[in-house]
């Protein structure tokens, strides 16, 4: 006897080093807890089906329970023999209570237990991560709501370009993060399908309820087709997608943040809580913490797109390849666990320089509303950009800021400008001007958090 669930009709061992190679134990033993679950709905299900007595299904459900009880203590022992969680649980089942536990499998096979399994985990990974996400946003909302009379420079190529509030910087950020929250309950709705019933590719030929299977594990539907069912991983994709796509956001958010905490624009300072040093340059204060969350956005793109080229091309129905899927869900779970709450703690800790912020704001940054002043007097307004690109040439060549033309100056390029042309100068005045939904002005800025944060309740 081999050892193996599926020893029979082998003669000859398997090479060690295939051996090690097929296994996967190694990663899936994280499934322990879904793998019992799963086992003991579909226990049930078997007694229902006639196949199973109640007594059976007893000393089954009993047996499972003290696999997981095992598992739970760190008692649980792995042998050699263990390729996988299903193989493990199901031999220790059976050094439990004897053979009965070889009822369990009855029409089952690992291809429906195993795609069972990790969409029960992964339902529960985008509760939990859904959770981490909103934390996130929360603290985004806060702190844009406390600090909303703070205004610095916008920047477009990462140029100067106009003046707004340091409350809508991060409301741009958190908005985006507000649609990947959505994208995740998306995902989770189709994570929530049952497969298991669906055998190995043709279905289930004894008689299983499949509807009592998914009120038992509580799932939202049940998958359709059983060749599908064991198959397909569409689910993990795009969990992996919505990854990438959180991570985009968080990456660039992270980027703007590692600028402004330079010493060149210093509008911001990382708490020290998110910081590291330097071994060779004492004054270095690295803010490694959002490098890595920059970092880590490759990290998890190169699964995304690793599990797409494991897909493609494969034929019809289960094959070995589908086993990679798991690592690549179990690592990009873990990332974006660990990056959320660091991104949490690094806004809800940083610091910001406000008068810093206040003096990168040069009058320059105000040409367009000198354009939208000429417009006010009704000039239309290719001529008005025109006039006030005029008036910043005319302010460069004489070596002086563009709120230091004279009135006579600005003059000789419309007559349209008057004494009242001093208000385009103000900086608070500027922003205040940018009152349509959306836009940088406190009206709109009060209207924004009081959208996310419906969002927010709406959880
Ligand atoms: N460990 C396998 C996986 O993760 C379980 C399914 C094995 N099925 C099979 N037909 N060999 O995919």
């Amino acid at each position: 006897e081999s050892g193996k669930l599926w020893g029979g009709r082998f003669v000859g061992a398997v090479d060690p080093i295939m051996e090690k190679f097929n296994a996967s134990i190694a990663y899936d033993r994280h499934l322990w807890e879904v793998d019992v679950q799963g086992s003991k709905a579909y226990s049930r299900g078997l007694e229902k089906a006639g196949l199973l007595t109640k007594a059976e299904m007893d000393q089954i459900l009993h047996g499972l329970d003290k696999v997981a009880e095992e598992w739970a203590q760190g008692t649980f022992k792995l042998n050699s023999n263990d390729e996988d969680i299903h193989t493990a649980n199901e031999r220790r089942l059976k050094e439990l209570i004897g053979e009965t536990a070889g009822k369990l499998h009855t029409g089952r096979s690992r291809n429906d237990q195993v795609v069972t399994d990790l969409r029960l985990w992964m339902r529960q990974t985008c509760s939990t991560l859904s959770g981490l996400l909103w934390e996130l946003i929360r603290t985004m909302v806060d702190r844009a709501e406390a600090e909303r009379d703070v205004l610095f420079p916008g920047y477009t190529h990462l140029q100067r370009a106009q003046p707004i509030r340091w409350s809508h910087w991060i409301l741009s950020h958190a908005v985006a993060l507000t649609r990947d929250s959505e994208r995740l309950l998306e995902v989770r709705k189709r994570i929530n399908v049952l497969p298991l019933g669906s055998g190995a590719i043709a279905g289930n030929p004894l008689g299983v309820d499949r509807e009592l299977l998914r009120a038992e594990l509580n799932f939202g539907a049940i998958t359709l087709n059983s060749m599908d069912a064991t198959s397909e991983r569409d689910f993990v994709a795009e969990f992996l997608f919505w990854a990438s796509l959180c991570m985009t956001h968080l990456s660039r958010m992270a980027e703007d943040l590692i600028l402004y905490c330079s010493k060149e624009f210093s509008f911001v300072q990382l708490s020290d809580a998110y910081s590291t040093g330097s071994s060779l340059m004492p004054q270095k204060k690295n803010p490694d913490s959002l490098e890595l969350i920059r970092s880590k956005a490759g990290r998890v793109f190169g699964r995304c797109a690793g599990l797409l080229m494991t897909l493609k091309g494969l034929p019809s129905t289960y094959n070995k390849d589908l086993q990679e899927d798991k690592e690549a869900v179990f690592e990009v779970s873990d990332t974006m666990s660990a990056v959320l709450q660091v991104a949490t703690g690094v806004i809800s800790t940083l610091q910001i320089h406000q008068e810093n912020m206040g003096q990168a704001l040069s009058p320059d940054m105000l040409a367009t509303d000198l354009a939208y002043y000429l417009v006010r007097k009704g000039m239309p307004f290719r001529q008005a950009h025109e006039a006030s690109g005029k008036a910043v040439f005319m302010a460069e060549t004489k070596g002086v800021a563009l709120n230091q033309l004279s009135l006579q100056e600005l003059q000789t390029i419309s007559p349209l400008f008057s004494g009242d042309v001093s208000c385009v100068w103000d900086y608070g005045h500027s922003v205040e001007q940018y009152g349509a939904l959306g836009g940088t002005a406190r009206s709109s800025v009060d209207w924004q958090i009081r959208q996310v944060r419906a969002l927010l309740q709406a959880q």
